[in-house]
């Protein structure tokens, strides 16, 4: 490695570490001690393919607007924002009726800062002391941090061998555990695997007879779909937002931070029935969304068409790399590449090296992801300039890996 790359290391090594060291002293909770927090490494590298972002920065027009509307709110700062953060949510709603044809009123969405905050709101509200959350694995790793944070207990059940939902040993779990959450993402993170809705609709419907440890008897489990990167499934495919009228335990949680290209403002949203919502009231923070996030989300919303224009030719590129990935060997056998409805691939299988890949990449100025099962690495979609230096470093990177592990041909 060279002193630079050394320098990114350390850099993302400290990140990770939380630097300096919690001082002893400090009567951290018990269960916390030793932990780190949670977090891909920011480094200063030319291309950053890491957190699945949408790479395409906001237009001129757009950032007038979200500045424009953030003047008009700076005026009553002095104010507490509305708690209830009214027109948002019929912004809400209006995006979720374009978008995937989801028929619902203010009352039955509820946003937050990120979909990281709704699902810790989620957590607080049907998780704790005595309860299960139940997930498909591999699967987003903020998960088990939010049971842990809500003293929930994290119970996974494996997926398919092609990463898919395995239905009936989902099921069969959920009787079993007695979760009071079942966690499914859909498409899924780190894997791009969707859930067809027909699965989806099985679960929900098994969901109604299963019972929940620690609750009151005659409850069933909350069916929470993570939606983070819907919008760039295949058009056509029905997103679990249009089944909220059918089903009041599902939640759906959705984010302005992926496709819609809004990650720095923080928002997040869910869609349920009014009864979740309610109960997400009651731990919710007062105030929670300034009165700058709303305005900022409310300007992103009038501009929805050039926030997602991008989105198309993002999926188009996904399509392209994974076939480009396919042709790509290491150690004599070809990647494997995971089907993809989100905008990133897990790609690899037999990557034993894989950290030392990860590193002659950003060593190369690209920065992807270690993260999923053993032998796999993440990659997201950048603009087209980023995507060919990432197919540059990356063959470079793999022959590079090869040699220094002393493997010939
Ligand atoms: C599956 C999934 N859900 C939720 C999030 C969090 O998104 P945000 O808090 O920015 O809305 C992410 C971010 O990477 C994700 O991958």
């Amino acid at each position: 490695m060279t002193a630079e790359t050394n320098a990114l290391m350390d850099a993302a090594a400290d990140a990770n570490a939380g630097e300096p060291a919690i001082p002893t002293d400090l009567p951290l909770r018990n269960d916390l001690i030793g932990e780190e927090p949670y977090g891909a490494p920011q480094l200063d590298v030319p291309v950053c393919l890491n957190v699945n972002e949408n790479p395409y920065a906001p237009k001129a027009d757009v950032v007038e607007s979200i500045a424009q509307r953030i003047r008009e709110a700076a005026r009553s700062v002095n104010r507490y924002p509305d708690r209830e953060h009214e027109a948002l949510r019929q912004a809400f709603c209006d995006y979720l009726k374009a978008e995937s044809d989801a028929r619902l009123q203010p009352a039955q969405v509820w946003g937050a800062n990120g979909s990281n905050e709704i699902m810790l709101q989620l957590f607080m509200a049907f998780g704790g002391p005595g309860r299960t959350a139940l997930a498909p694995a591999p699967t987003y790793s903020m998960y088990p941090e939010y049971a842990r944070d809500t003293f929930t207990a994290w119970q996974t059940v494996p997926r398919n061998d092609d990463f898919t939902v395995n239905v009936v040993d989902t099921i069969q779990a959920m009787h079993e555990l007695q979760p009071a959450m079942v966690v499914l993402t859909s498409p899924n993170n780190p894997t791009g695997t969707p859930l067809p809705i027909e699965d989806l609709k099985q679960i929900l419907e098994a969901s109604q007879s299963a019972t929940v440890a620690g609750a009151q008897p005659g409850t069933h489990p909350i069916v929470v779909v993570d939606e983070a990167y819907i919008e760039f499934r295949d058009p056509g495919t029905p997103s679990a937002t249009t089944l909220v009228n059918d089903y009041h335990n599902l939640a759906v949680s959705r984010t302005m931070s992926k496709a819609f290209a809004f990650a720095g403002s923080r928002v997040g949203y869910v869609a349920a029935d009014k009864g979740i919502i309610d109960c997400m009231r009651i731990v919710r923070m007062p105030y929670h969304l300034s009165a700058i996030t709303q305005a900022a989300a409310l300007a992103a919303f009038d501009h929805t068409d050039e926030q997602l224009a991008e989105v198309n030719h993002l999926r188009q590129t996904r399509e392209q790399t994974a076939q480009w990935l396919t042709t790509q060997t290491y150690k004599g056998k070809a990647l494997q590449v995971m089907p993809s409805q989100s905008n990133f691939i897990l790609f690899g299988g037999h990557l034993a090296e894989r950290e030392l890949i990860f590193e002659q990449m950003l060593e190369r100025g690209v920065l992807i992801r270690v993260v999923g099962p053993e032998g796999w690495l993440r990659v997201c979609m950048g603009t087209d300039e980023e995507m060919a230096q990432f197919r540059a470093a990356l063959t470079a990177s793999l022959r590079a890996a090869e040699q220094m592990t002393g493997y010939t041909a």
